[in-house]
């Protein structure tokens, strides 16, 4: 029997009332899954810099990727900028891959979960973020998708998920999650 895995929660956007932030906190706190999840805060780290990797790596970069590394994969949640990846999001997975040769993503398994008030459900930034993944090593869940449009009117106004439809979702994608996991885990 393996130990319950550690899966970091990327929210790829910085704002209070996000509602991304909203709905990794509506899944986290389901408890659907046997998955112990870990927020890994991006708003703090500073524009990836090459020149810094020879110098003084910024403390923030190098706690960022303890954080990745002692985890045993990554779940995403992002909104969609201009049809992409926030620029936050994706400095995250810049300073995580670096430096060269010692990326704290290889191997993790990864999932996705978009977030828009929009109809389409953010899927340019959730599709986006899995052409990152391919060159990172990280083996992404195919299934269940998860493009979450119109979340607006999902929450209360204490930011609590009162969509059961999306619910029974998160509880569904989590619990996939936690298999793709372990599948992985035992290659
Ligand atoms: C957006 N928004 C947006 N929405 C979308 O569905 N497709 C898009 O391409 C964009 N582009 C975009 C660019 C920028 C710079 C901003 C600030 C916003 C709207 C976006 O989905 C909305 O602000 C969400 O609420 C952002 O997610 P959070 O912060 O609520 O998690």
């Amino acid at each position: 029997m393996l130990t319950a895995a550690k899966v970091a929660v990327l929210v790829g956007s910085l704002r209070k009332e996000s509602l991304n932030r909203k709905m990794a906190n509506a899944l986290v706190s389901l408890n659907a899954s046997p998955l112990n999840f870990q927020f890994a805060e991006i708003g703090n780290l500073p524009l990836y810099n090459e020149d810094l990797e020879k110098q003084y790596a910024p403390e923030e970069w190098l706690s960022f990727r303890r954080q990745i590394k002692s985890a045993d994969a990554a779940l995403f949640f992002t909104p969609e900028y201009n049809r992409s990846v926030p620029g936050a999001l994706k400095n995250a997975l810049d300073v995580g891959s670096r430096p060269y040769g010692s990326s704290s993503w290889d191997g993790k398994p990864a999932a996705v979960i978009s977030v828009s008030p929009g109809a389409i459900g953010a899927f340019g930034a959730n599709q986006h973020l899995r052409q990152s993944f391919v060159f990172l090593n990280m083996p992404a869940m195919q299934q269940p998708e998860a493009y979450i449009g119109g979340a607006k009117e999902m929450f209360d106004a204490e930011g609590k998920l009162t969509n059961e439809t999306t619910r029974e979702f998160l509880n569904k994608f989590a619990q996939a999650f936690s298999s793709w996991i372990e599948m992985t885990r035992k290659r």
